[in-house]
């Protein structure tokens, strides 16, 4: 049986000045994950947040979190996060970004942290199988990353389909981007276990029943 299901919160799109309020309030539907989306202005055309927003969630939430570092040379800038973050949190590189990405998953590892890799939406998943054994996760993006609120790439859905069938029960399985209570089911039937959403939860009316229902379509796509 595959791992079980996570939702993960992005707070992307959040408001940014109100994160405290906004990461409280969605702990009100046990959200299991909060994503946190590192971007440098030049592995992708846009610069967000850096450790030391890191360092500020982690002091408000226990909610575990789940950093997607979209930065070009993590090598350089992991030990900043691994110091930010605490145990058992996720941090997740590209694989796009990196020659030595088997030193990044052994060091965050060794911190007691889990170790993720990403694969943009041309990326196949034959640049990672050498790592599938280390890994804890694997994200699969289903937009170029960059943004919030873009629209999902159903030519992903192979590629999590070929890393469920790698890793039948142990790799958490992280798909991300345009996911909603539509595009979500697919992505499960196929195997991945970890949904993120940006705008589906905090462009909601009401986020917590946002992350109610995409937490049920997904439990319901997972039994099938
Ligand atoms: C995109 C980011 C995603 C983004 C998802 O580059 O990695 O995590 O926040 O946003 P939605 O859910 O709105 O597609
Ligand atoms: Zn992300």
């Amino acid at each position: 049986m595959q791992p079980e299901i996570k939702i993960s919160a992005s707070i992307l799109a959040a408001n940014p000045v109100r994160l405290e309020e906004e990461i409280k309030r969605i702990e009100g539907a046990a959200i299991d994950l909060i994503h946190i989306d590192v971007m440098d202005g030049h592995f992708v055309p846009n610069i967000t947040m850096g450790p030391f927003i890191v360092k500020g969630i982690k002091k408000i939430t226990r909610v575990p979190l789940d950093i997607h570092l979209m930065i070009s040379h993590p090598e350089f800038y992991v030990k900043d996060f691994v110091d930010a973050a605490g145990e058992g949190d996720f941090i997740t590189f590209h694989i796009e970004t990196t020659r030595m990405p088997e030193a990044i998953i052994s060091f965050i590892k060794s911190k007691g942290l889990k170790a993720g890799v990403s694969l943009n939406p041309l990326t196949p998943v034959k640049s990672i199988e050498h790592l599938i054994e280390s890994l804890d996760m694997a994200l699969v993006m289903s937009v170029n990353p960059g943004f919030e609120g873009q629209k999902f790439i159903p030519d992903v859905l192979p590629k999590i389909a070929a890393l469920r069938n790698a890793s039948p029960d142990k790799l958490e399985i992280e798909v991300d981007g345009g996911i909603n209570n539509e595009t979500i089911t697919q992505t499960v039937r196929q195997g991945a276990n970890v949904i993120v959403a940006a705008t589906a939860i905090f462009k909601a009316d009401d986020p917590c029943a946002a992350i109610r229902t995409l937490r049920q379509k997904a439990k319901e796509a997972a039994k099938r």
